[in-house]
């Protein structure tokens, strides 16, 4: 089955994909779909309900009783657990590095793809994360693979959580090691599909990747 009009974004932490996509899919006017947001809201309830997540017979449990769903508000889906927007609890350095490391289990992912294939059905929309022009949505029509270097990632996460006070070599190195992780894993690793445009953000700043992105889809 072919999307017709599903745009996957995927790309390593820090590069620019969120405010990308959100961006693209407000000039395409469809719906963006942050699906890292999926993964934290599974280390965010593994957190709150202290469960140990390395042993699959308590794993499973857990996943199987697990109610996630996007709800529509103003045209963006805001993600709630059991009926609940968690969207505020979810962005922690805590939950980044739990988020990256149960991201890998097989069972997480699986548990995790029927919810995001079953938000495309009946939409047009434009999907962020690791894996969407890979294993989610592999006959998507426009896959973008959005990269930076690693040291410009590291400094843009460091301004926008310059409150938190954590310093700029601690956020380079966990930065680092969740592209090692996310890249290295044996589920769905963070890679380029085939048939994925890369975009490197080094030197782009977001409307100059919008713009990039947008011609691409018009050509294609
Ligand atoms: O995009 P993000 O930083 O919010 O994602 C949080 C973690 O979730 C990231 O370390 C990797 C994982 N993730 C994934 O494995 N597959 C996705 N499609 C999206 C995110």
């Amino acid at each position: 089955m072919t999307h017709r009009r599903i745009v996957t974004i995927d790309g390593p932490a820090g590069a620019g994909k969120t405010t990308v996509s959100k961006a693209l899919a407000r000039e395409l006017g469809c719906v963006y779909v942050d699906t890292g947001a999926l993964y934290r809201a599974v280390a965010y309830e593994i957190q709150c309900r202290e469960i140990d997540w390395q042993n699959s017979a308590l794993l499973e449990p857990f996943l199987d009783g697990l109610d996630l769903d996007f709800v529509m508000e103003d045209k963006e889906p805001v993600l709630t657990s059991s009926g609940r927007d968690i969207s505020a609890y979810i962005r922690t350095h805590e939950i980044s590095m739990l988020a990256s490391a149960t991201s890998a289990v097989s069972q997480v992912r699986k548990a995790l793809l029927g919810i995001q294939k079953s938000i495309a059905k009946d939409r047009d929309a434009v999907f962020e994360g690791r894996d969407m022009g890979t294993a989610v949505f592999p006959n998507a029509p426009y896959k973008f693979f959005l990269t930076a270097d690693v040291n410009v990632r590291a400094r843009r996460r460091f301004e926008e959580s310059s409150a938190s006070g954590i310093s700029f070599e601690k956020i380079l190195e966990d930065m680092v090691k969740r592209d090692a992780d996310d890249t290295q894993r044996t589920v769905s690793p963070l890679k380029q599909a085939p048939d994925a445009i890369l975009i490197d953000a080094t030197k782009l700043d977001v409307s100059q990747v919008v713009e990039k992105m947008k011609s691409i889809i018009k050509v294609l």
